[in-house]
């Protein structure tokens, strides 16, 4: 896979693919660390003599020009942060596209409006994807992904484009991505440990099958602890579950233990009687979950015992806080997890997903941490140890 700072793209008309599906509220970007983690690469191709097409997408439109999703917010942003004029190409991309691109000069910059307002970007089949591909690869002479985010989605922007464009290649954020959870996968220091939380098992079983025998410790915590205590026999009052994967998370604990990788579970929590709760009524053991309450964070022993793991260890994979992090009464395992992580000085500590970035964000530990992912899925994806559509369509097109 080519990087940018291999491939000539001076005087040249670039198309860059990006992931800025960023928060916005009321017109506002509440957080803009996706448009700032691209920064780099688009500086370089301008210092290169560069012009810049930027594309991206903004949630789901499904095919339909709407307004709200437009990407103007995006492109004043992203001219605030790059200290020059970003130009939307408004609506769907066709003819107004093709003359601005056209009419590009040497150190300017336009950005695509949602790709998804056209249907065939997120077309299922290459049929229903059409020639979109080949439109956008037309716009350019060289096509750079640095999209990490939207990696494992074959979208037309990241899977067909490189098949049309004259040179493609990625950019230093996808690159970056690549070559630590690569590094994580494949040549870890030991020991290699893996936190996994969030509320669903069902979003990590694929990590986790993917991460036994290969890791030596996984810390669960997060209402997915509560499927497994589940699949222990006890009684988990009105937890956040997923009953039907209960058989999932006993093969699991049983596999950990043949592998060789060291499973910890929760052993006290903190607990209420509604997720709006305001404060923990108590803590309690796996064994005394009241029937009429649900677990919100691990409890004082749990962060011991997790902590005292994470400082051991010289590879930190983390996704997904500990608990209801965003209740302050509930966000002390997130925190104390996140600190342990962030503290370790010679280790290789990665953070990926929306939630686990936030907390990492609201302690100000950012840049304590080797490596923050921009991706979620992608992330998810790329630990369970899947090819990405992004990665694969960039290295089909060297051949
Ligand atoms: C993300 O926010 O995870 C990426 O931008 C991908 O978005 P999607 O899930 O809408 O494809």
């Amino acid at each position: 896979m080519l990087c940018i700072d291999q491939v000539d793209i001076a005087g040249k008309k670039v198309l860059f693919r990006v992931d800025f599906n960023v928060p916005i509220e009321d017109g506002v970007i509440t957080d803009d660390n996706r448009i700032r983690a691209a920064l780099p690469t688009i500086r370089y191709a301008l210092d290169q003599g560069a012009s810049v097409i930027l594309c991206a997408h903004l949630g789901k439109p499904k095919g339909k020009v709407v307004p709200e999703l437009s990407l103007g917010p995006v492109a004043r942003r992203t001219g605030e942060l790059l200290g020059k004029g970003v130009a939307l190409v408004p609506g769907r991309i066709g003819d107004q596209a093709v003359k601005m691109a056209a009419d590009l000069v040497p150190g300017q910059v336009i950005m695509l409006d949602n790709l998804r307002f056209n249907p065939e970007e997120t077309g299922k089949t290459p049929e229903e994807r059409g020639d979109f591909g080949k439109l956008l690869a037309s716009l350019a002479d060289v096509y750079v992904n640095d999209a990490f985010g939207v990696a494992h989605r074959e979208n037309a922007s990241v899977v067909d484009v490189p098949k049309y464009a004259k040179v493609c290649c990625a950019g230093f954020l996808l690159k970056r991505e690549y070559e630590y959870l690569g590094e994580a996968l494949q040549s870890p220091k030991r020991p290699y440990v893996c936190v996994s939380g969030g509320a669903k098992v069902s979003t990590k079983l694929g990590i986790l099958r993917n991460l036994l025998g290969k890791v030596d410790d996984i810390i669960i915590g997060g209402a997915m602890a509560n499927t497994f205590l589940l699949a222990q026999g006890y009684n988990v009052g009105q937890s956040l579950v997923e009953p039907d994967l209960v058989d999932a998370a006993a093969e699991i604990m049983a596999k950990a233990k043949s592998m060789g990788s060291v499973l910890h579970l929760p052993v006290d929590f903190l607990y209420a009687k509604t997720p709006k709760a305001k404060q923990a009524e108590g803590v309690c053991t796996a064994k005394t979950i009241p029937p009429d309450a649900l677990v919100l964070d691990i409890g004082p022993e749990t962060i011991t015992n997790f902590v005292s793991v994470i400082e051991l260890a010289k590879t930190v994979v983390w996704n997904g806080p500990m608990g209801l992090f965003e209740t302050t009464a509930f966000a002390k395992g997130s925190l104390a997890v996140c600190e342990a992580i962030a503290g370790l000085k010679n280790g290789l500590t990665i953070v990926g997903g929306g939630d686990t970035d936030a907390v990492v964000h609201l302690l100000g530990l950012a840049d304590k941490f080797s490596f923050i992912s921009t991706g979620g899925g992608s992330f998810l994806e790329f630990l369970e140890g899947k090819e990405l559509p992004a990665f694969k369509a960039l290295k089909e097109c060297m051949k």
